[in-house]
């Protein structure tokens, strides 16, 4: 069927109406939010693997809490950012340009108006830049001014969201942990309510290195870890989509579909939409939906595992081995004895490196169920894909 008929989303953020599960993860972060409307601010890492749904969880988040709780919210991508300044500059930025629609907006501008000017971009959208060296200024003081942005937005809001994504780079920086770490304590050391949330999200090594820059954030901050989705959410996951797009799937096709997906909802978006590009009509049978997994499993292969496993891979007995292992039968797990059968002597002498190393690129983990020397992939993608590269490299 028709790609741009597709319910599926691969690679773009979720839309609320989309959203599934996660209703743990969002309640601890309704209650940090409501905790700091208490008046000492509270601060979140939502940490977890790449495409578990980090972004989505922290866009989710801020729009419930911005309909539920009243919550002013500031979502600010760090990708780019290289200091605290850079952070500090988008924060304000998007606290202004990311609130447009709100009746408040104005206000929020009055009080930023003082270190920031006013710029229209093609006389629509709002932006706003730091005025000559006020940006440091603003910095130093920036507790100070989002308690005066709390104050007049006193009976129309709550208090304060700040939500700063992609966190990974910065989080290495001790200027910026330090600074953070000043902006939890210092309203509580002059007795000021600020009622301000920081939710940061990044990759678990950015919430260590983050610890690292400055332990006693340890502290002082709530994780919350995205894991996997659970099957009951992935099935729902999948019902919900086809549905909504008219389709219907044979149980057998979804409990394959949910089973391989291994709950991550990157995964979930890239196999529904293959499985629907497969699909000659709206009716989903187990035959289509393996068509799909396959395709999906090159697909994501492609883009995921191809880059950041294969091609980090340079020792051809590295390759050999990867080759070998994927091509014993399609199980998820295997033991390093069984592997080591199929193993030359000069393989067999690099074997325990490879393990190493495939561990540490994410495509392996040991396997703490199976015991002592037994190991399973990352996902059943990981695994699918490394057994069509393997396929493939072996035929004329
Ligand atoms: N709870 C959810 N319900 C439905 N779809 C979801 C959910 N969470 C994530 N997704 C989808 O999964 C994909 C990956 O999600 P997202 O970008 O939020 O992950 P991420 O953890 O931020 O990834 P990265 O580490 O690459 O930034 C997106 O296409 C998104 O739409
Ligand atoms: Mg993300």
């Amino acid at each position: 069927m028709r790609e741009e008929e597709s319910p599926f989303r691969p690679g773009r953020v979720v839309d609320p109406d989309f959203f599934v599960g996660r209703a743990h993860e969002m309640e601890v972060l309704r209650t940090q939010f409501r905790i700091a409307l208490k008046g000492a601010p509270t601060l979140v890492f939502i940490e977890g693997e790449r495409g578990i749904g980090k972004t989505s969880l922290g866009l989710y988040g801020r729009h419930l809490l911005e309909a539920q709780e009243d919550a002013a919210s500031a979502y600010v991508m760090l990708s780019h950012a290289e200091s605290t300044n850079d952070a500090v500059r988008l924060i304000a930025e998007r606290l202004v340009d990311g609130n447009v629609q709100a009746p408040w907006h104005k206000k929020v501008l009055g009080v930023l108006g003082g270190a920031f000017q006013e710029a229209s971009i093609a006389g629509v959208r709002l932006k706003i830049r730091p005025r000559g060296d006020e940006l440091g200024v603003f910095k130093e003081q920036f507790v100070y001014e989002i308690k005066k942005i709390c104050d007049e937005l006193e009976g129309e809001r709550s208090g304060v969201l700040v939500i700063m994504d992609e966190l990974n780079g910065l989080s290495e920086s001790r200027e910026f942990a330090t600074w953070v770490k000043a902006v939890l304590d210092e309203p509580v050391a002059q007795r000021m309510a600020l009622p301000l949330c920081i939710a940061m999200i990044g990759l678990p090594e950015a919430r260590g290195s983050l610890i690292e820059s400055h332990p006693s954030l340890a502290r002082s901050m709530k994780t919350i870890t995205i894991k996997p989705w659970t099957l009951t959410d992935t099935t729902r996951f999948y019902v919900d989509a086809f549905e909504s797009a008219g389709a219907k799937v044979d149980p057998d096709a979804l409990a394959t579909l949910v089973s391989l997906t291994g709950g991550v909802p990157a995964y979930a978006h890239e196999i529904g939409n293959a499985v629907w590009c497969v699909a000659d009509d709206l009716h989903i049978t187990t035959r289509v939906a393996e068509g799909g997994l396959f395709q999906a499993a090159e697909l994501i292969g492609r883009k995921i595992f191809k880059p950041r496993v294969l091609d980090a891979i340079r020792s051809k007995k590295y390759r050999a081995i990867l080759r070998k292992l994927s091509k014993r039968n399609l199980n998820i797990r295997f033991t390093r004895r069984e592997l080591i059968g199929d193993l030359d002597a000069s393989e067999k002498n690099v074997l325990d490196n490879f393990l190493r190393k495939l561990r540490k690129l994410g495509a392996i983990e040991r396997d703490e169920e199976g015991g002592v020397g037994t190991y399973k992939f990352c996902s059943y993608m990981h695994r699918f894909y490394f057994w069509l590269e393997a396929s493939r490299a072996h035929s004329p």
